[in-house]
């Protein structure tokens, strides 16, 4: 069995109270999929400024009605301490995924992405000390490794920030880390990179790469690859998500705990590759091969060349096994992203 099988199968003889933050969103609603389905008590936190009322009913319809019950949620805001309170009470583990995600929007909107992901993350911090939550996994990025130009990443090794959202999450990592010393929380951070899967927005300025241009090219737009093709990124599929997210709520290992690990599978795909790849993908649900080409433009500012995460510590420490590679997630992913492609 795989540590992933075992803590499964430990959640389920003896269930937990969890909240996650942002439970509205696309991680936060796979990882609220999976704990009903595991028969756990989840408390759900979302002001649903990007996620959508449509996740949770789409988990609702997956997860049937006796296990809907199980889920509790609280509409509100990270950035009001007196929420958290109330949503951390009583709870025994935080997957805190609650952030505005998206680097140009952190560009546009710096204060905002501050007002959410710093100021809202030191609430949930105190506010799951003050409740004596005994760990809290957060959701940090690979955007932390800014300008460093090693490859792959490795834990140890960042770079100078690119983005006000960079920033948010190198200051996210700095409080869980002084809050794991100074107080009994246990801390874990996750560095997510590129993430897919279903869920995921399609719609509007701030759309990751994947459902942007399964959009464009099914309504026949033009794509763009910012740069000449050759950026690459580790795109990786949200079951894996899943999965660390639970590996490190629930490891006993001590030397576990504390830490911040890269999330992802440690392959690198460049933007044509994955022009082709999702052309490929696509196929079995067009009547007609598509057969647009992408057009090259400028790179555009705060982000990075080239990303591929080092995943051994995650390996190591917490027996994460990426079970999706890029080709299994996009062909699990895609007829989702047909049906809600605008
Ligand atoms: N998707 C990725 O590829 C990726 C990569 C790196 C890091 N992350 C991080 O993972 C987390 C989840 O990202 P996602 O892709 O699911 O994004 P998402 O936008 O789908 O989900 C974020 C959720 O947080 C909620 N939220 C935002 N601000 C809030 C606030 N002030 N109070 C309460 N709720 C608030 C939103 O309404 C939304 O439901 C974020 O912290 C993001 O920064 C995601």
């Amino acid at each position: 069995m795989t540590t992933y099988e075992v803590i499964k199968n430990e959640l389920l003889s003896t269930p937990k109270r969890w909240l996650v933050t942002g439970v509205a969103g696309f991680i936060g609603s796979n990882l609220l999929e999976e704990l009903l389905r595991l028969d756990q008590q989840v408390v759900g936190l979302d002001n649903f400024s990007t996620g959508k009322q449509e996740n949770l009913s789409d988990v609702q319809a997956l997860v049937g009605e006796r296990r809907w019950q199980r889920f509790h949620l609280i509409k509100g805001d990270i950035r009001h301490l007196s929420t958290c309170h109330a949503a951390c009470k009583g709870v025994d583990v935080v997957l805190h995924q609650a952030a505005l995600g998206s680097v140009p929007r952190s560009i546009e909107d710096p204060l905002g992405c501050n007002d959410s992901n710093v100021n809202g993350n030191l609430n949930m911090l105190k506010a799951a000390c003050d409740t004596q939550v005994k760990r809290m996994v957060y959701a940090s990025s690979s955007s932390v490794y800014g300008d460093h130009p090693g490859l792959p990443k490795v834990e140890v090794t960042c770079g100078r920030p690119l983005s006000p959202y960079a920033v948010s999450k190198m200051v996210n990592e700095l409080y869980a880390h002084v809050f794991s010393q100074l107080y009994s929380l246990e801390t874990i951070g996750l560095r997510y990179f590129n993430v897919f899967g279903p869920r995921q927005d399609p719609d509007g300025a701030y759309a990751a790469v994947i459902p942007h241009w399964i959009s464009a090219l099914r309504s026949g737009k033009t794509v763009y690859i910012n740069g000449t093709g050759e950026t690459s990124r580790d795109f990786c599929y949200i079951e894996n998500v899943v999965q660390i997210n639970l590996l490190a709520a629930m490891t006993k290992e001590p030397e576990a705990v504390n830490q911040v690990y890269n999330v992802a599978l440690s392959k690198r795909t460049t933007l044509k590759e994955l022009y082709y790849l999702l052309q490929k993908n696509m196929l079995p649900y067009c009547d007609h091969p598509i057969e647009s080409h992408p057009v090259y433009r400028g790179f555009r500012p705060g982000d990075v060349l080239h990303s591929q995460a080092d995943i051994s510590k995650a390996k190591q420490l917490l027996g994460y096994t990426p079970t999706h590679s890029v080709e299994m997630g996009l062909e699990a992913a895609m007829g989702w992203y047909m049906k809600k492609s605008p």
